[in-house]
């Protein structure tokens, strides 16, 4: 098949420097895979800010068109499990990294990457959450299998304002959850309360490492920041705390103490949602579509078109995003 579209492209020059552009591009020359997909909407996340400026952690082969998430309809199919005309979700593996990704009109993808969109789920619902929404649902679920319940006590999210924590305190609340919400922008409490947020607090209120503890605080934590943030909160849990960590946009590393965990049982619980095991991203995207499925989804969307898409991951490489931005492909 020879056709051409649209799509985001990110070019590396002799000097190394990387721009991008709004470019044309043909189908024929998308990798090999068993399903191609009509892209509708894809979503910006933080990985994408990382791929479009050429962080090496990335993306290696230039040039690239990022993209970690995709939903769209089935254009061909050479696999047994799709039909042409089915709508689907496609996020992270090795979408939008060093596989052409979802900021293009046509992905091509093995079937083992691909999901049937859940019926109660629209194509902007589901790249209103997108990648950072289906982390945020393995954040909260790893929250309720480790115990928790709204009678526990408040759960901190940090990075608040960001795509993983504005879905996750929206689903907080709408579970009933006291939800303290950290963030760095003084000016985004009303939106954050919006979202269902109790409290919002400071993000300089939580870098204090200082000491082996701190007075208990949280039943439990969504951090997506690391660092000093994820070593306060640990030191600030109760008894049989859960924190899930998913995040580095502080920090890679963190210090603590062994006490929280010895002497109040916390436990650490890491959340991938890139390579996690199909049978559960199913399970979470059934989730996404039913109990955690949030009214807040338009408040926390901003839809863009492809032409708005470097402001917007500029914008994310400095810290200022806020909530979701989906992009229309058409
Ligand atoms: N493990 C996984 O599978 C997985 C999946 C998705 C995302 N992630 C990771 O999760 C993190 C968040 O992703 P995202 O898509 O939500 O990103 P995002 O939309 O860019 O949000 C990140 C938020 O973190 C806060 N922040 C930014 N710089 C900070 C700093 N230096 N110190 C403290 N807080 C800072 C900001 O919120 P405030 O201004 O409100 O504080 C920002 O809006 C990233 O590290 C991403 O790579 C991991």
């Amino acid at each position: 098949m020879s056709t051409e579209f649209k799509a985001l492209i990110v070019e590396k020059a002799e000097d190394g420097s990387f721009s991008r552009s709004i470019g044309s591009r043909n189908v024929a020359d998308l990798p090999e895979g068993n399903v191609l997909v009509r892209v509708q909407y894809s979503s910006l996340n933080y990985k994408d800010a990382l791929s479009a400026t050429g962080n090496p952690g990335v993306s290696r082969n230039f040039p690239h068109t990022p993209g970690i998430d995709a939903v769209g309809v089935v254009e061909q199919s050479e696999s047994d499990q799709f039909s042409v005309g089915d709508e689907v979700i496609v996020t992270s593996y090795d979408l939008g990294m060093n596989t052409s990704g979802g900021l293009g009109q046509f992905i091509r993808v093995p079937d083992s990457w691909v999901l049937k969109r859940p019926e109660h789920l629209s194509a902007q619902e589901a790249m209103t959450f997108g990648t950072a929404g289906l982390t945020a649902g393995l954040m909260v679920n790893a929250l309720l299998e480790g115990g928790l319940t709204p009678d526990s006590g408040p759960v901190l999210v940090t990075g608040a304002t960001g795509g993983v924590g504005s879905v996750a305190i929206a689903i907080l609340a709408k579970l009933g959850f006291t939800v303290t919400a950290a963030s760095g922008k003084r000016d985004a409490h009303d939106f954050l309360k919006s979202l269902g947020a109790n409290e919002v607090i400071d993000r300089e209120e939580l870098s204090d490492n200082s000491r082996p503890m701190f007075k208990t605080v949280w039943a439990g934590v969504v951090d997506v920041v690391g660092g000093d943030m994820l070593s306060n909160a640990l030191k600030s849990c109760k008894y049989n705390g859960v924190v899930t960590c998913s995040g580095l946009v502080g920090a890679t590393d963190f210090t603590t103490s062994i006490f929280p965990f010895i002497l109040r049982g916390v436990r650490l619980i890491g959340i991938d949602s890139v390579e996690c095991d199909m049978a559960v991203r199913t399970a979470a995207w059934q989730k996404l579509s039913s109990d955690f499925k949030t009214h807040k989804l338009d408040e926390l969307t901003t839809e863009i078109t492809l032409e708005e898409v470097e402001a917007h991951l500029l914008k994310m490489l400095e810290g200022k995003s806020h909530g979701r931005v989906i992009v229309n492909m058409a």
